[in-house]
């Protein structure tokens, strides 16, 4: 289906309801997800992104009843990851010598993926610009590392419209394109999941480019990403959020995360959360089975979080394998400013505490002194560590 978006400007995308899972298994969906893909149509047609490889097929009958693909005058590649770049192939062989506006990363890219097909690149850098008729040009920003090198944006003007590709977008599908149409709540959710699982681990580099970009003082109507809603009530609130977001962002929360084999851990983990609550009952406290409960909504929790408290029984000389993949994957997003607790039960050896603090600080984390540490399983004789290791959590 074809949408209008503004004036001459088309949502061509797909709206992928039955999406569950992104980069493989590693992020989960929910709330569906859409590609976004935008036909603008000046004096010059210019198509901005197409969509994923399996959805080709139904991108270009869907782009055909919305131009005669030979009057497609440009395609704007914004980024290669192939939720964006999927559908080229099909597009191409149906007009090879388009012009193909992109980054040089992005020709890497899209060559790696695809070969080398003799496409017609015309590599572009921050500030150029064509010129599409009407008074309108296309202007490029490249967004390297958010989050791929290849990444770029392209701004509209007269419109007024950013075409954000990946950056300030959610996995979550919106029928009727707009935030101000979607439910707040889930928006918010989706936007900052997006972020925490995505985008964070480039945090710096966003920082970077969004002062970039407020610098180049460009009027925003709309922020048009390529995933989810189209900011198009206050487009600035997500700048603001991302602002806040990648400088370090904590709130006034603890989130308890941990594993178990015979529920040992699981009680240390329950008598810790008792004593938060009873020294700071202000402090929002949330508890989770990493094997239990789903790891990309843990990891937003935790991007909220002041500290984080990580435990699991020691088994054969290490911790539990569901802790050792949770924390591989909590260290690759990057978190800052966040300080560390580490806890669990042994009944041998007991090296499981020591592997939990290194591998938290490997991740970044402030590690404190203070532990908890349960010879099988916890008793009252554990009262006084958990109180010191709580309190020195909340100094
Ligand atoms: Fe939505 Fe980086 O692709």
């Amino acid at each position: 289906m074809v949408k209008r978006v503004k004036d001459n400007v088309k949502w061509v995308g797909y709206m992928d309801w039955e999406l569950n899972t992104f980069h493989g298994e590693d992020y989960s969906i929910t709330n569906g997800s859409s590609q976004n893909a935008y036909l603008v149509s000046e004096q010059k047609n210019v198509l901005i992104d197409t969509v994923w490889f399996p959805h080709r097929f139904d991108f270009v009958n869907n782009l055909k009843t919305a131009i005669d693909l030979k009057k497609i005058d440009a395609v704007v590649v914004n980024h290669g990851e192939t939720d964006h770049s999927g559908a080229l192939v099909t597009l191409l062989e149906e007009i090879p010598n388009v012009p193909l506006y992109c980054t040089a990363n992005a020709v890497k890219s899209l060559e790696g993926q695809y070969g080398k097909r003799g496409w017609n690149f015309k590599v572009v850098k921050t500030g150029d610009s064509i010129d599409i008729g009407n008074g309108k040009k296309l202007v490029f920003i490249e967004m390297p590392f958010i989050h791929w090198p290849d990444s770029m944006a392209t701004y509209l003007t007269g419109d007024n419209i950013l075409f954000s590709m990946d950056a300030f977008g959610q996995h979550y599908a919106v029928e009727e394109l707009f935030n101000d149409k979607a439910d707040k709540c889930t928006l918010l959710k989706e936007a900052l999941k997006y972020y925490v699982n995505i985008v964070n681990p480039y945090s710096q580099m966003v920082a970077r480019k969004l002062n970039e970009i407020k610098a180049m003082n460009l009027d925003i109507d709309m922020i048009a990403p390529s995933h989810g809603a189209i900011w198009r009530d206050n487009p600035i609130q997500i700048i603001d959020l991302y602002s806040k977001w990648s400088s370090g962002y904590s709130e006034d929360m603890i989130s308890i995360v941990y594993d178990t084999m015979w529920d040992g851990t699981k009680k240390l983990a329950h008598r810790i959360a008792d004593k938060i609550k009873s020294i700071s009952p202000d402090t929002v406290l949330k508890i989770f089975s990493v094997s239990k409960q789903d790891k990309n909504d843990i990891m937003t929790d935790i991007f909220k979080s002041k500290a984080v408290l990580v435990g699991s029984p020691t088994v054969c000389n290490d911790i539990m394998a569901s802790m050792t993949g949770f924390l591989a994957f909590l260290k690759q997003l990057k978190f800052k400013n966040k300080k560390a607790m580490v806890f669990g039960c042994y009944g041998w050896s007991g090296e499981g505490n020591k592997i939990l603090r290194s591998k938290m600080e490997e991740a970044g984390f402030k590690v404190i002194d203070s532990e908890v540490k349960s010879f099988w399983n916890p008793t009252t004789e554990l009262n006084e560590s958990i109180e010191k290791a709580v309190r020195e959590v909340l100094l």
